[in-house]
């Protein structure tokens, strides 16, 4: 059995982008091994949010978490800022971690481009990463294809701290989906679908109505012509459009192409919506009655608990080895 781990910001509304990446997969790893899923408040802080909002928005992916079908009693789910040794080791880390290596990060080159003040949390940003991650040991971590450059420095610094302090970390790898890894952008599919994107219509949030929804596909961008066909390089618009399909409707991508042949655009997105809308409804409906019953706060104490035992061991170890005095 492999531990893993993983977390979502708690810096907007869950997207459809953050599903198919990472969530369905936090389901299906939750039978097979021990697994530790957070929502990363504390991530989410470096940029600015404000205090309601970002409560909001914790509560919430905790929710659909449980609506989406993690498990409490197979999965340790809890926020990040409950567990205070994430912080402690993401101290740490960040001074193992070298400038120029945060100075190629491309996340931090992509969300501080044309800023005029940029918080030093976002460029430590990934250190902080390795911490939630190390603190764990974990083996595999599900995420989408944009965090894949945070693993490998997330590697580079568990090896720098294995030759330094003696060998304690395992080497981390990324689960991803094979299509869907990188869900782009409704409205141009050169950028990567976001839930901190300003611009409502590019992304399809977890929460978003049936008519929402279907209004977001009926606008989606695609290309002029008319052929239902996945060609990442000649048809980014339509091949992200069928990445969508297949896991929502679970079908291969020749068995919707076969489907669709033919027939042009509109029955294909129309047809997408309701893929959508039939697997997000219940989602919904459950997101609800969690809400409602107030069960989340009992769910993120037991995670809180369960997380801390194995961070505080990991923590203790680290500053024993480092040459903290330990009493
Ligand atoms: P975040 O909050 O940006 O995204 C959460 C997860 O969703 C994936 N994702 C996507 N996958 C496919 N297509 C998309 N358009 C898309 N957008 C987002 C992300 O890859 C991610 O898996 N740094 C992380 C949070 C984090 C973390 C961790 C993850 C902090 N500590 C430890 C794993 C392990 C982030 O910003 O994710």
């Amino acid at each position: 059995m492999k531990r893993v781990l993983s977390g979502m910001q708690s810096s907007g509304q869950l997207t459809i982008g953050n599903y198919i990446g990472a969530l369905r997969n936090y389901v299906k790893l939750q039978h097979l091994h021990r697994c530790y899923f957070m929502v990363v408040d504390m991530h989410a802080i470096t940029v600015p949010q404000d205090p309601a909002a970002l409560k909001e928005q914790t509560e919430s992916i905790a929710a659909l978490y449980i609506a989406a079908g993690l498990d409490p009693n197979k999965a340790s789910i809890f926020l990040q800022s409950h567990v205070h040794a994430h912080a402690e080791l993401g101290w740490i880390m960040t001074t193992l971690t070298h400038m120029g290596e945060l100075e190629r990060m491309t996340q931090f080159k992509d969300k501080s481009e044309g800023k005029e003040s940029v918080g030093a949390g976002l460029f430590t940003y990934p250190s902080l990463m390795a911490a939630d991650i190390l603190l764990y040991n974990a083996d595999l971590i599900p995420v989408g294809d944009d965090q894949k450059q945070h693993l490998e420095l997330t590697r580079d610094l568990a090896n720098r701290f294995n030759n330094r302090f003696g060998d304690m970390f395992v080497m981390p790898q990324p689960y991803m989906p094979e299509i869907g890894a990188r869900i782009m952008s409704l409205d141009d599919a050169s950028k990567k679908m976001s839930k901190s994107s300003p611009n409502a219509g590019s992304y399809i949030a977890m929460l978003d109505d049936p008519s929402v929804i279907r209004k977001k596909l009926s606008r989606a961008v695609t290309d002029s012509g008319r052929e239902v066909k996945y060609d990442p390089q000649n048809k980014p618009e339509v091949s992200n459009l069928i990445s969508i399909y297949s896991h929502f409707a679970e079908m291969s991508v020749a068995e919707i192409e076969a489907r669709y042949d033919g027939q042009g655009y509109g029955p294909f997105k129309k047809d997408l919506a309701e893929q959508i809308v039939a697997v997000l409804e219940p989602i919904q409906q459950r997101y609800q009655e969690i809400r409602r019953s107030g069960e989340i706060f009992d769910i993120l104490k037991k995670g809180a608990e369960e997380a801390a035992e194995v961070a505080n061991e990991t923590l203790l170890e680290v500053k024993k080895r480092m040459g903290f005095v330990v009493i």
